[in-house]
């Protein structure tokens, strides 16, 4: 999809899309003020959030889009109601849009731009990759009109950001999107040194016996009964040269495909455990927009990809496993393999990669769903200035976050019996203990832990999101490496 400015002339455009306050009609173009007067009067659109109203002139489609009260709009809305402009065009055949700017004055001009081309890109997002039988998908030519030519540089601006952060996103949800039988630890490992030569960042892999020479004994344990072999996928961006000594680290849960192993999942539950490499695709994507916008920040991303399988060598309930910290750990579900995986790698990133805060997203429990639903990611934290950062930056990318307490008491859940630790805290507060579990790795750095279970998949199309993968964290990541890095 190519976004684009005064590309083309309203007229010439097979579709235009016109935004609709509820109280005014100050976004209609020239030409559409007078129609949309008549639809308003005969009640054929009011200008409601999420309505659309499409008409035909003699030349083209006219799309219409309810933004609801000019006084309550944000972000969110606008890339809801782009994404529902871009589908009905879609439904249309049209492939070419003149998309009329939405001018308000009440939100920042630049959060209008960006929401407006997100939307669009998210809500043609489609993954088909896998149909023999595609339906026409051509690329559409979209022209986002109505900018005063004293914009123009600025908008530009806003319109490349905001495709890097599209692109970012779509990388993770095709990510998620990929079938386990095709998107392995090694094919995972692929993507990543593809997506670093490509957006500029440097990607080291490590193989099995690399893995095993740094005693990586947790996250060796998980991997050990499938016949994919694990990778350690060391991503490395330094773009602020001046300041090494200020790393910031994430790390994503790369569980290729968790089938719960000897604790095996039911199969209504197995069947989207492709997608617990969710945390993973966030990292990588994240990684890609913060490098191809050059970010004045130093970054490294780590991922222990592995898949959670059952043979006669796999890890079993009951077990009791190493970790590269040292510490022991008691294995009493091996459905609980992300936080083993994570412990290693967080515990890598702060030892040998110096990172000096360090964020983890993953899949991580079915209780975050059960605690938070599917908007909003659940966070544990050692440290609320950090997270107050992360709450700057979900501000920014309206991708929801909520802090979940850490209290000792927690903490205690995970004590073993006759190891330093146990995998699971019991049945209660499964998404804290899971967190803090992780905690015990990050050697006292600031860490934040995004539990994204619920966040990093739907169900169903739903906004801009189309079923499957997300992408989500992968917005939010990059506002706030973008808000913490020099100017
Ligand atoms: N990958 C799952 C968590 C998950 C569940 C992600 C549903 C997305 C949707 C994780 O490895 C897991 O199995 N967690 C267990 C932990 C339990 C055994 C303590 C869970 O949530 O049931
Ligand atoms: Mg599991
Ligand atoms: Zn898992």
């Amino acid at each position: 999809m190519n976004i684009d400015l005064n590309n083309i002339k309203p007229q010439d455009a097979e579709a235009v899309i016109v935004p609709v306050l509820l109280d005014s009609d100050k976004l209609a173009t020239k030409d559409t003020a007078e129609l949309l007067n008549r639809l308003k009067t005969k009640g054929k659109i009011k200008g409601e959030h999420g309505e659309v109203f499409s008409t035909m002139t003699a030349s083209q489609d006219i799309i219409f889009i309810g933004l609801g009260k000019e006084e309550l709009l944000n972000g969110e809305k606008v890339r809801i109601a782009s994404a529902k402009a871009v589908k009905k065009a879609r439904e249309l055949k049209a492939k070419s849009l003149y998309v009329q700017l939405i001018n308000s004055d009440k939100l920042c001009y630049g959060t209008i731009v960006k929401a407006m081309v997100e939307g669009l890109r998210f809500g043609d997002y489609k993954f088909d990759r896998y149909k023999t039988d595609k339906k026409e998908h051509t690329d559409l030519d979209i022209c986002l009109g109505g900018v005063s030519e004293d914009k123009l540089k600025e908008t530009e601006e806003y319109i490349k950001e905001a495709n890097n952060i599209s692109n970012a996103t779509i990388i993770a949800r095709n990510l998620v999107n990929e079938p386990s039988n095709v998107l392995y630890p090694e094919t995972l490992a692929e993507e990543a040194l593809e997506y670093g030569k490509q957006f500029g960042f440097d990607v080291e892999v490590f193989d099995e016996l690399q893995i095993d020479e740094l005693k990586m004994d947790a996250f060796l344990s998980v991997a050990e009964g499938s016949n994919k072999a694990p990778r350690l996928i060391v991503m490395r961006y330094f773009g602020n040269e001046d300041n090494k000594s200020e790393i910031l680290g994430l790390v994503g849960k790369g569980l290729t495909y968790d089938s719960g192993g000897y604790s095996i999942k039911p199969t209504d539950g197995m069947v989207t455990m492709k997608s617990d490499m969710g945390g993973a695709a966030a990292v990588i994507g994240a990684m890609s927009a913060i490098a191809n916008q050059k970010l004045k920040i130093n970054v490294v991303a780590v991922v222990a990809a592995c898949e959670n399988m059952i043979s006669g060598g796999a890890y079993k309930p009951g077990d009791i496993i190493g970790s590269m910290a040292g510490k022991t750990i008691e294995v009493l579900n091996t459905d609980a393999e992300g936080r083993l995986t994570l412990a290693d790698a967080v515990y890598y990133i702060v030892e040998k990669e110096k990172a000096s805060r360090v964020i983890d997203l993953a899949t991580l429990t079915g209780a975050a769903l059960i605690a938070l639903g599917t908007t909003t990611t659940a966070v544990v934290t050692n440290d609320d200035a950090f997270y107050k950062e992360l709450e700057a930056a979900s501000a920014k990318s309206d991708e929801k976050v909520w802090q979940l307490p850490a209290f000792e008491d927690y903490k205690k859940m995970l004590k073993s019996d006759i190891a330093d630790l146990k995998n699971i805290g019991g049945r209660h507060a499964g998404t804290i203990t899971a967190g803090l579990f992780i905690g015990e790795f990050v050697q006292s750095k600031p860490w934040l832990h995004l539990d994204i279970a619920g966040t990093a998949w739907t169900d169903a199309d739903k906004d801009y999101f189309s079923k499957g993968g997300t992408g989500a964290g992968v917005r939010t990541l990059y506002y706030l490496a973008k808000n913490t890095a020099k100017k």
